[in-house]
Parts: C-alpha cells; structure tokens; sequence
C-alpha cells in the first residue's frame, strides 16, 4: 500500500514508519518538524514538509497521489501544557484532524490508524482497562483524542471510512538497531528523565507522590515498547475493515511502579540514580494498565517485550549512543 503518515518524523511515528516500509509498504511522512526530527525518517520514504493546518498542501499530497491509507500520529501530547494552554491542544489535535479527514474524504482515501490514548479513560473504575469502561478522560488532551475518535466514529459511519484508534499506555524503548529512539523536548517520559540522571545530565529524578494505594505507594503504569506499537499498526492498517470504526488497547497487560522503573534502570545503567520523593502531581492517577485482549484477538498481536528492563536496555543503548538525541 501507499501510506501517507502524519507526524511521522516523531517517536512513535518514525519507528512504524521502518516498520511499514519493512513490511513492504511505500511510505510518505507528512510533518512540519514542531517536535519531530528529520534524522528520524529514513532516506526510502517520501517527506512532506508541512503542518496539518495547512489544508491545501494536504490536498495537494493527497490528491492524485495513489494513496490507500494514512497513519496519525501528529499531535500536541504535553498533558500539563493542555491543561493550562487547552485550545492550543483542540486546535493541533481536533481542528487539524478534521483538515487531514477533509482531504482524506475529497481525495478518496478510506483507511485510517489514529493515535489514540489511554488518557480517554480518565480514572477507570477498574483494572486491567478494558475497551468497554467510561470514557472519562480528566484533562484538555484526552479529551481532544476522545473527540477525534467521536469524529471517526461519524465518519465511518457517513462516508465508509474504515478507521482503527490504537489508545497506547506509555510508549516506551528504542529501536532494537540502535538507529532511533526517543528525543523530546522538553522530555516529560520517566523512561528517558531517569536515563538522563544516568547520563549525568540531570541531579536526581523526583517522585512524585509515594502514599498511593499501590503496593509500594508510587503510581503505577504500563511501558509498552515501541517496536510492539509499531508492529501493532502494521497489522492495523493492513486489517482495517471497511466502514468501521474501532478501538483497542495497545498495552502490556502489567504495570510497573515508578520505583521499579528507577530499580530497573539502575541494573541496567549500574548508575545510582538518585532519586527525591516529593508530592502527588494533581491529575495522576494511581494505577493503569491495560487489558490488551481485544486487539490480541483481532490482530494477533501481542508485545514481544514483556520485561520493563528489556525495553529500558533498548532505551539506554539510545541514549548512550546518541546523548544530544538527534543533536539539536
Ligand atoms: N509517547 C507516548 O507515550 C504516547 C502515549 C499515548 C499516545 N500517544 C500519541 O501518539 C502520537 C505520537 O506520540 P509521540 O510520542 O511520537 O509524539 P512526538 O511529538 O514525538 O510526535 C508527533 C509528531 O507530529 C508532528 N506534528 C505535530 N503537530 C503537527 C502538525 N500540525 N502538522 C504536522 N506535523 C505535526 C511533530 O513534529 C512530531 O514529529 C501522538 O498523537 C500522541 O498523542 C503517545
């Protein structure tokens, strides 16, 4: 297939774009470089530099260009900065979607995978998540993600759009190869934060909040490597049934503490990494992990990582190599 893939110079973006061109898939990235990096897409794949906003240039890429499919990942993903700046988020992540669906419906292209979140959630009930609890989401950038799964929704519904929403836990690893990893800025991942004390580019990593009701009182999440979402997406836009939408669970099925993340990375990095423990961050949930079933079932997927501290080892090889990220 012809694939056109927004927001494919970032993190997640850029390691499904080997995946899909592994996979046999020609590849486009459409990106306008605000937190993605160039040296991220490989030379085989097409590059478009543009910004979502810009609904002719979008058009104009799709518009006779062959294309089958489209993968999204472009997107504001700070939650904090959505909190206090929420229509920024609403305008990048909403406003701009609804562009990239425009083009998609005028130039005949019916086949989508969105980036989604388990920030739809909110504070689930229960745990594992399943696809079926509330979708409560408790701050501006969930909900924008849940609003654009309300837009697929009504658009595959109208026009035959077939649309899958991966909502991913914590995207977490670099490429096995060594070749890509993980370069935010500014960073907000624990992963890479306590592989920057490693690095000796920060003192000490904070934790926030250690009276959780989790067994050792520090929130709990679910790491799911990055190879493993990628994997996922090829399986999911080659799946995509025509005229539906639907939703999974990208995730591990096990959460891990913040502590034993920090135990993690120390065996990893045989650095100390200190660490302070300070207050609750409002809005943190104590615990999320999913149930990963559904999209076992309907893609065959499961992660191939499983261990907290074979993801973390990808993540450090990364960061060792590669210090200043992709140097900018
Ligand atoms: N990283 C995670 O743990 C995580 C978890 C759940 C969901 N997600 C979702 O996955 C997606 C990718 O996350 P990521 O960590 O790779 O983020 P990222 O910031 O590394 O990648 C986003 C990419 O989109 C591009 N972009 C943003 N706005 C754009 C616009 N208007 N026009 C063109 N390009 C634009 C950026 O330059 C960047 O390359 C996001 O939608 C995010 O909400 C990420």
């Amino acid at each position: 297939m012809k694939l056109l893939v927004c927001g494919g110079a970032g993190y997640v973006g850029s390691h499904c774009v080997r995946r899909l061109l592994a996979g046999g898939h020609e590849v486009v990235v459409f990106d306008n470089l605000c937190a993605g990096h160039r040296e991220a897409v490989p030379a085989s794949a097409g590059f478009v530099e543009g910004d979502l906003a810009d609904a002719d240039l979008l058009r104009r890429t799709l518009d006779g260009g062959g294309f089958d499919g489209a993968l999204h990942f472009a997107a504001f993903l700070n939650v904090g900065e959505s909190v206090n700046v929420p229509l920024k988020y609403y305008r990048n992540n909403v406003a701009n979607t609804l562009n990239l669906l425009e083009a998609l419906e005028a130039s005949g292209v019916r086949r989508i995978v969105f980036s989604s979140t388990c920030a739809v959630y909110g504070e689930p009930p229960e745990m594992p998540i399943r696809e079926d609890l509330p979708k409560n989401p408790i701050n501006p950038y969930g909900t924008t993600k849940l609003a654009v799964e309300w837009m697929l929704r009504d658009a595959c519904a109208a026009w035959g759009l077939g649309a899958v929403a991966l909502r991913y836990f914590n995207a977490a690893g670099a490429s096995a190869d060594g070749v890509i990893g993980e370069d935010h800025d500014p960073e907000i991942h624990l992963i890479p934060l306590v592989l920057q004390v490693a690095l000796g580019q920060r003192e000490k990593i904070f934790i926030f909040g250690t009276d959780y009701p989790t067994p050792d009182g520090t929130c709990i999440r679910d790491y799911v490597h990055v190879e493993d979402l990628a994997e996922a997406h090829l399986r999911a836009i080659e799946g995509v049934a025509p005229g539906r939408f639907e939703a999974f669970n990208v995730g591990t099925g096990r959460g891990n503490s913040v502590r034993e993340i920090i135990a993690a990375a120390r065996e990893v990095t045989g650095h100390a990494i200190p660490a302070e423990e300070t207050d609750r961050r409002p809005g943190d949930p104590p615990m999320l992990y999913a149930a990963p079933d559904k999209i076992g079932a309907r893609f065959d997927w499961a992660p191939r990582y499983t261990e907290v501290r074979e993801t973390i080892a990808t993540a450090w090889a990364w960061h060792r190599a590669n210090p200043r990220g992709f140097g900018k």
